[in-house]
């Protein structure tokens, strides 16, 4: 089929080239010049492991991107891929998608014939068929029916595993209140179920909404409870990640998502954790779990600073923070806890020397006066103290580099090294 992804962030750029791959021809559509130039030049806009290999083989074929959203119109199918950040009361912003919706809507105006838009981006239950389908019917000039299809499709990618989650779904969700659009879903994803088996989930929009919002809800919920218990732990001088092992023998629990610490951060859960908080008080309901996983998450990088202090004063010294992005694998720093750890060691008067493997060119937009070291060797040369932030497996490997501190002091938020002779070693909750 001929499709159309607008938006080339995270999301859209991983959904158009395994598309792509998968046998589909895809047009990406980004209104930023030079990611459409990047692409086309068969090169990745974003790092994400895999993807530079599948755009390098299919750009100049299958895959090709443009500005223009009249695009669309040679395509049978258009997916919404774009940004739903959060407004400062924590609700969602819905302006970019409002804007796609009504392009995608001008764009089909002239085109005769059918076509199916299907919302990719995560919107609070209601959007899809209260807020887009009405602007995409207006613009287009046609309602839902036998002229035009949508569809809500939520997403479950994973930074850093983006591709393999894509090509390997747990499920699909197909989501629309027009059976015809539901089958439209069927068939832009036959090669992906050709290849590779997985139950089909067919239901409203609205459902498919929440469960993209409940699926992020439960794990980030999951790994507040086990550091809501890893604070308990530490307490109790008990080892969490023994805990976690034994309970996670249980597959009503499974071993997944156990790995307590400083909690999380990316660009998806803190957002739509807020945003369906904020739908719920709107109807007059405050969830009392969402809101106590956001505060755990809140305490643990305070907790981790605290645990620095107990071995160590830091006003006027350097301090090494190994580890910037959210999460191993990736450059991306949206909402990372290395961010919370910098400025707790700001406000101590700390000489921050950080390093990240990929990350720190993003980190310097943020923190432009703090010293980034080419190796994590540099980072702990003279340093009173060192606070692993993310696992990547270069700071997991580290020894004889800690030889090279003033203080051996090793404040560990991610279970990335085991204590050992000669450090002043602390676990978060272990
Ligand atoms: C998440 C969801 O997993 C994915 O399905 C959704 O589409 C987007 O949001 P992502 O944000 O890429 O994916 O990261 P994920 O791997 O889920 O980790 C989220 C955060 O939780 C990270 O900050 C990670 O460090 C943290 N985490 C994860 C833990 O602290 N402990 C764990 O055991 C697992």
């Amino acid at each position: 089929m001929d499709l159309s992804i607008i938006g080339s962030g995270y999301v859209g750029t991983t959904v158009a080239a395994c598309f792509a791959d998968l046998g589909h021809d895809v047009t990406a559509i980004d209104v930023d010049q030079s990611v459409v130039e990047t692409l086309n030049a068969g090169e990745a806009p974003i790092e994400e492991p895999r993807l530079p290999e599948l755009i390098a083989e299919h750009a100049g074929d299958s895959l090709r991107a443009t500005t223009d959203y009249d695009a669309i119109r040679k395509t049978d199918a258009t997916f919404l891929a774009l940004p739903t950040p959060s407004n400062k009361d924590g609700s969602i912003d819905l302006q970019f998608m409002k804007a796609g919706a009504e392009g995608v809507g001008e764009a089909l105006s002239p085109k005769d014939g059918y076509h199916t838009v299907i919302v990719k981006s995560t919107v609070v239950p209601g959007t899809t068929e209260d807020v887009l389908a009405p602007i995409i019917e207006e613009t287009a000039d046609r309602s839902q029916g036998d002229q035009l299809g949508i569809a809500m499709n939520p997403e479950f990618l994973r930074e850093g595993t983006a591709v393999a989650d894509f090509l390997n779904p747990d499920k699909l969700v197909f989501g629309s209140d027009h059976p015809q659009a539901i089958d439209d879903l069927h068939g832009v994803f036959a090669p992906l179920l050709e290849r590779h088996d997985a139950p089909v989930v067919e239901t409203g929009a609205r459902e498919a909404e929440m469960i993209k919002y409940a699926n992020n809800a439960f794990l980030a919920s999951k790994v507040s409870l086990i550091n809501d218990l890893g604070n308990i732990c530490k307490e109790l001088g008990v080892d969490a990640y023994e805990v976690a092992d034994a309970i996670g023998l249980d597959d009503r629990i499974s071993a997944k998502f156990l790995r307590s610490g400083l909690g999380w951060g990316g660009s998806c859960w803190p957002k739509d954790i807020s945003a369906i908080t904020h739908v719920a008080k709107q109807h007059d309901y405050d969830p009392p779990i969402l809101e106590a996983a956001v505060a755990v998450n809140d305490l643990q990088p305070r907790r981790f600073l605290r645990l620095m202090d107990q071995h160590v004063t830091v006003d006027d010294e350097p301090v090494a923070v190994l580890g910037l992005s959210f999460k191993p694998g990736t450059d991306d720093i949206r909402n990372a806890r290395s961010i919370e750890v910098i400025d707790g060691l700001q406000s101590r008067n700390a000489e921050v020397v950080a390093y990240d493997p990929v990350a720190s060119a993003n980190m310097l937009e943020i923190f432009p006066d703090i010293e980034y070291a080419d190796s994590p060797a540099d980072a702990l040369e003279g340093a009173v103290a060192a606070l692993i932030v993310t696992e990547w497996d270069e700071i997991s490997g580290l020894d004889e580099e800690f030889d090279a501190m003033a203080e051996p002091v090793v404040i560990d938020g991610r279970r990335a090294i085991d204590r050992r002779e000669g450090l002043v070693y602390e676990g978060l909750t272990w």
